[in-house]
């Protein structure tokens, strides 16, 4: 069977979906895949492209199946035990980048690290050192990984621990991003089954309106950011920016909020 007839025969995933998975199970890059579609492929190699189509069709995604994925034009990698990161987060990132600006010796948390995305890529592009935290040592493992890969292992710090349960008392950050869980129960059953039955659902649900985890940060802020020091929250839906927001202010702080590139309230910013 030629390339050109497998990805042709293949009508239930999307075009990229089989060209991504042909590519992983064959182990081409695209470039080499569009120049080899004649080729014929055997039967070892034709067993590899089903059992990954397959795969596909059942919902894993591909970033669990290649272990990795590009954040802020970072390659991380990913396992089932940690969220896959979104270009959404990236939105979090460059907020949190043009608020340090070029200030260093900065006290940076990112709390519910999972692979490290927004702490790593904040310890490579400003130099300062980034604390985070994960309530899973499985997701701390992966993150750990990154750190080490991405080359800022000597500048990040990693913690177990239930938000701010293992920290010290008086420990104090100028800046602590999070992108909590933040699915609501009632959104549960109708989440892509891709998100749904394969990334942790430790980094997705946020309680009963998906608000919990942000208001137990909120309620700790007061004791753990340092005068003058600000709070960057992803969001879940712009519904959650007036809740979350509200929380922020009952810590005392000022709010804004930034939108990503399709119009949506994306962060909510609180700042002291
Ligand atoms: C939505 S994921 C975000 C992962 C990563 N920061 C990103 O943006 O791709 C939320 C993360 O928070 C962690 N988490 C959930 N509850 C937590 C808690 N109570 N304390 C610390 N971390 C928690 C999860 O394990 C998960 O890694």
């Amino acid at each position: 069977m030629r390339i050109s007839q497998i990805i042709a025969g293949e009508k239930g995933l999307s075009r990229t979906d089989v060209i991504a998975a042909v590519c992983l199970a064959l182990n081409l890059s695209k470039e080499q895949l569009f120049s080899h579609m004649d080729r014929e492929i055997g039967r070892d190699d034709l067993g590899a492209v089903r059992k990954v189509l397959g795969e596909r069709a059942a919902g894993r995604p591909l970033a669990y199946m290649t272990g990795t994925r590009e954040f802020f034009s970072e390659t991380f990698s990913v396992n089932e035990a940690v969220l896959i990161p979104r270009p959404e987060t990236e939105v979090l990132v460059e907020e949190a980048l043009a608020l340090i600006g070029d200030r260093q010796e900065l006290t940076v948390l990112d709390m519910g690290t999972g692979s490290g995305a927004i702490g790593i890529v904040i310890a490579k592009h400003t130099g300062n050192r980034v604390v985070c935290a994960d309530i899973s040592e499985a997701a701390l493992a992966v993150a750990r990984g990154n750190a080490r890969s991405i080359g800022v292992e000597e500048r990040t710090r990693f913690i177990c621990s239930d938000l701010f349960e293992a920290f010290r008392v008086g420990t104090r950050f100028d800046m602590v991003l999070s992108n909590p869980p933040y699915v609501a129960d009632d959104e549960w059953d109708s989440l892509m089954a891709d998100v749904r039955d394969f990334e942790p659902s430790r980094a997705l649900r946020g309680g009963k309106e998906g608000l919990e985890v942000y208001r137990r940060i909120a309620a700790e802020l007061p004791r753990r950011l340092a005068p003058a020091g600000s709070v960057l929250l992803e969001i879940g839906s712009p519904a959650q920016a007036g809740t979350v927001g509200a929380m922020l202010e009952e810590a005392g702080l000022r709010v804004s909020v930034r939108k990503d590139y399709s119009g949506r309230e994306r962060v909510l910013a609180g700042h002291g």
